[in-house]
């Protein structure tokens, strides 16, 4: 089968796809300064769902031109929008506007992110948005839940950006958000083939949410000396910083995640100390320059996944051949009606 066909011949039907709408349990999570519309039409064109990450743009204009170019891309279908909300309301003040925007250029699919999204739910929900809230520890999801979040996203110390306080990993997530959701979630953190789709799906799951692995798609406007540093990154070339602020990033381990961690080691406590190195707009350089040593770029462990710069069709493309050899791996599994412990043990090979 071509990339084409494999996108679009559905694999799983889930609560999630039904929700969104879309042909594949797969989204690709809010990147700061990366997720623009080019990337996330590619991923709602190739039928997951992406979301534009609203605090990348310098301003309210830009925002609002990226939504139109989106839905150009996409020729007018669903696309969504990540809201982060900080733990300082003072960060929050712009996100009314975003909302403002989101709203009058007809986006209704919403990631919210960071802190509870309690205070927009009654005006998004009004205006018919579905959100679905993303969280690092099941106690928040609950909370979100009970708030009248339409889907959680729960993600596993793996993932790239913020894995939470605890460092529980996406496998323990997973299945203890099965018994304890009552929403559809996707599950994210280290996921990036198609066996970890079926997987999720598994564990309970009905999607998966992804962002490291994205990050070498040809759709991503960031400098090739960046990419190419993603592709050799392994699964240990990670780093977690910042969680004696209690706002842990994992992240690419380069330079300026190296001094970080040196000043978290000294037991440095001053944050002047550490902002020429944790700057966003240090990131956003990096991105522009390749310049990968700079800021604190995030990026988990499931960069280990990407070995390739492709579009992000052949990227879900791949993960759908994977994930549809994986559940045929699992059907063959199944023992013959009345087979005895050993000769279905000596089928299933
Ligand atoms: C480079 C990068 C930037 C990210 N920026 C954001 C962001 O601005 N907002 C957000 O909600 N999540 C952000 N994330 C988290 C992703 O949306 C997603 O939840 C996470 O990457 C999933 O884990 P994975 O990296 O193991 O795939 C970012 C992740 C990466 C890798």
């Amino acid at each position: 089968m071509t990339d084409r066909e494999v996108l679009d011949t559905p694999l799983f039907e889930t609560a999630i796809t039904r929700l969104f709408g879309i042909r594949h349990p797969i989204l690709c999570g809010g990147l700061m300064w990366l997720a623009d519309g080019r990337y996330v039409a590619a991923a709602v064109n190739a039928g997951g769902m992406g979301f534009i990450t609203a605090r990348t743009f310098a301003d309210f204009d830009a925002f609002r031109a990226e939504l139109r170019l989106c839905a150009e891309l996409t020729g007018g279908k669903p696309f969504g929008v990540n809201l982060f909300i900080s733990g300082r309301a003072e960060e929050n003040a712009v996100l009314d506007r975003y909302v403002d925007i989101l709203l009058d250029e007809g986006v209704r699919l919403i990631e919210t992110a960071g802190n509870t999204p309690e205070a927009y739910l009654p005006r998004l929900k009004q205006a018919g948005c579905t959100v679905i809230h993303k969280v690092s520890a099941v106690r928040h999801g609950l909370r979100a839940e009970k708030a009248g979040v339409h889907a959680l996203a729960i993600v596993g110390q793996e993932c790239g950006g913020h894995p939470g306080l605890h460092f529980v990993g996406t496998m323990v997530q997973g299945a203890l958000a099965a018994r304890a959701f009552r929403v559809p979630y996707a599950l994210g953190g280290g996921i990036g083939c198609g066996q970890q789709l079926v997987a999720a799906l598994g564990l309970g799951a009905d999607a998966i949410v992804m962002g490291s692995r994205m990050t070498v798609a040809t759709e991503i406007w960031a400098h090739a000396d960046y990419k190419r540093k993603v592709l050799e990154t392994s699964e240990a070339d990670s780093r977690l910083v910042m969680a004696s602020f209690r706002n842990t990033y994992r992240c690419l381990d380069n330079a300026a995640a190296r001094t970080v961690a040196e000043l978290e080691a000294a037991g440095e406590r001053d944050f002047a100390l550490y902002m020429p190195h944790v700057r966003g707009s240090n990131a956003r350089e990096a991105y522009a320059t390749g310049d990968w040593e700079r800021g604190i770029l995030s990026m988990g462990q499931s960069a280990a996944f990407a070995d390739e710069i492709k579009p992000v069709a052949a990227i879900f493309a791949e993960i759908l051949r994977d994930a549809a050899a994986a559940r045929d791996r699992m059907d063959a599994m199944r023992p013959a009606p009345g087979a005895t412990s050993r000769t279905a043990a000596a089928g299933a090979r």
